[in-house]
């Protein structure tokens, strides 16, 4: 296997968990470059359900390393319910999980500022702080990793901070953050980094070096891109496949493949525009069918049809060499199932995915329908797989103008047909 990035192309929750971790057999690391705990990565193993938030899905198979980059904001108090229950689930991650020494604390304040610029917004965050905490990190009034070992810094900079924070969450009847409180805060996150805080751009270039094969493990999706998703409703970073090089301090030259995920339907958690999202018994039974509540805040996922005008804007954008595409069995036994193939807004017929969310709102989906399959669940070879859903992906494959290469037919590892044997 070369170095290879997973990318979702959709709004999220693609199955990037599942496939990161059938890859990571192949693979010594797997690093996670942006985003923080508002991603929710699932993998299901022997039976075992299992959902990561921070630490990169590599950690379920032993010895693989673990790194957590410069561009992901790290809450130490999510990082520690993690560890603990990997210690609960009897795997070992001493020595191999790495925390950047430059990367971004989301601190108790990023969380409060998070919870009210939602109530005016009703953007749909996850409430994990992300947005404030890169908002901070811009405005160069962050605390990093390594800042919390500089006593004199911390005084400066908190000073500077407590005179933008306190005055927000005055003006919203909120309690006060006190200074003393940032520094006890400050006193438990230096407790539970301590083992973990390495300079991990060295580490990473080091195990470049010495051939080591690396996934890059991306959160969120093409669309929340702060750059390119639906602003403003999108996440506050680059899931797109940039992210990975200021993420972690490496060159383009180090991702040799890049997977784009996607699934066989659409869905999306939080506000913004879904132009195929169904508000009808078929939005519901896809939801019910494919579990579609979110991971990590167990939110209705709202579901729709394929949309092939999004998917071929996040696979441009995140530039892939191929597809994974996962939930085929959710799609079982729909007698006919329609894919968007462009968009009409505003009277004109449009192949082009809108930068402006408010144009996308307006967009209305024009669908081709495709007669539905039997049954793809328990099918291990893709020769086997129903003619209808072969067409199916030939479709798609047409339309994005990328191969699909991996073909997930469940939540478990195993359930997936690899055609490509390169990718492994
Ligand atoms: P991620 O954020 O991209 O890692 O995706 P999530 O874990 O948030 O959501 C994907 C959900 O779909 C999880 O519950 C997975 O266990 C599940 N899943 C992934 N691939 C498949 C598949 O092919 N079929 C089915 N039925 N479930 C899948
Ligand atoms: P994974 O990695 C799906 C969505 C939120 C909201 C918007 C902004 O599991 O695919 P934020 O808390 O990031 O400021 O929220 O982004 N969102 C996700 N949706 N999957 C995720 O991660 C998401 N992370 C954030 O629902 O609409
Ligand atoms: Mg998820």
């Amino acid at each position: 296997m070369v170095n290879t990035a997973i990318l979702g192309i959709q709004w999220g929750d693609e199955g990037k968990g599942k496939i990161v971790h059938m890859l990571s057999e192949h693979s010594d690391v797997v690093c996670r470059y942006q985003g923080g705990n508002n991603a929710g990565h699932t993998v299901i193993t022997e039976g075992k359900k299992i959902v990561l938030h921070l630490i990169p899905s590599g950690i379920i198979k032993e010895s693989k390393i673990c790194i957590i980059g410069n561009g992901v904001v790290v809450n130490p108090y999510a990082f520690k319910e993690e560890l603990e229950m990997l210690e609960q689930m009897d795997i070992d991650y001493k020595g191999r999980l790495f925390v950047s020494n430059r990367a971004n604390l989301i601190m108790p304040y990023h969380i409060k500022l998070d919870g009210i610029n939602e109530e005016s917004r009703g953007i749909g965050t996850t409430k994990r702080g992300i947005g404030p905490a890169y908002t901070y990190k811009y405005a160069r009034s962050g605390i990093r990793v390594c800042d919390l070992f500089e006593k004199e810094y911390l005084n400066r900079m908190i000073d500077l901070i407590l005179k933008d924070v306190n005055p927000v969450l005055r003006s919203h009847g909120k309690e006060e953050t006190e200074k003393r409180d940032i520094f006890n805060t400050i006193e438990e996150f230096k407790e539970i980094l301590a083992p973990f805080i390495t300079d991990t751009t060295i580490l990473i270039h080091d195990l470049l070096n010495k051939g080591k094969t690396v996934l890059f493990e991306g959160a969120q999706g093409a669309l929340l891109d702060i750059d390119f998703g639906t602003y403003p409703y999108v996440t506050s970073s680059n899931p797109t496949v940039g992210g990975i090089f200021t993420g972690l301090g490496i060159g383009p030259k180090a991702v040799k493949n890049i997977i784009g995920i996607s699934k066989a339907y659409t869905t999306r958690v939080g506000a913004g525009p879904f132009p195929t999202e169904l508000n009808n018994e078929t939005g519901e039974l896809i939801r019910k069918k494919g579990g579609e509540y979110g991971a990590s805040t167990g939110r209705p996922r709202r579901c729709g049809w394929f949309d092939a005008v999004a998917a071929r804007y996040g696979a441009m954008i995140c530039g892939i060499n191929s597809i994974a595409m996962t939930k085929f069995d959710i799609l079982d036994k729909f007698k006919t199932i329609k894919v968007c193939t462009a968009y009409e807004i505003d009277g004109k017929v449009r192949k082009d995915f809108p930068a402006n969310a408010a144009e996308l709102e307006r967009a209305k989906p024009i669908y081709e329908e495709y007669p539905g399959w039997d049954k793809t669940a328990g099918v291990n070879r893709y020769e086997d797989l129903p003619d209808n859903a072969k067409k199916y992906i030939k479709i798609l494959e047409d339309m994005i103008g990328v191969d699909i290469s991996i073909i997930s037919n469940g939540p478990d590892e195993k359930q997936t047909i690899i055609r490509d044997s390169n990718l492994l």
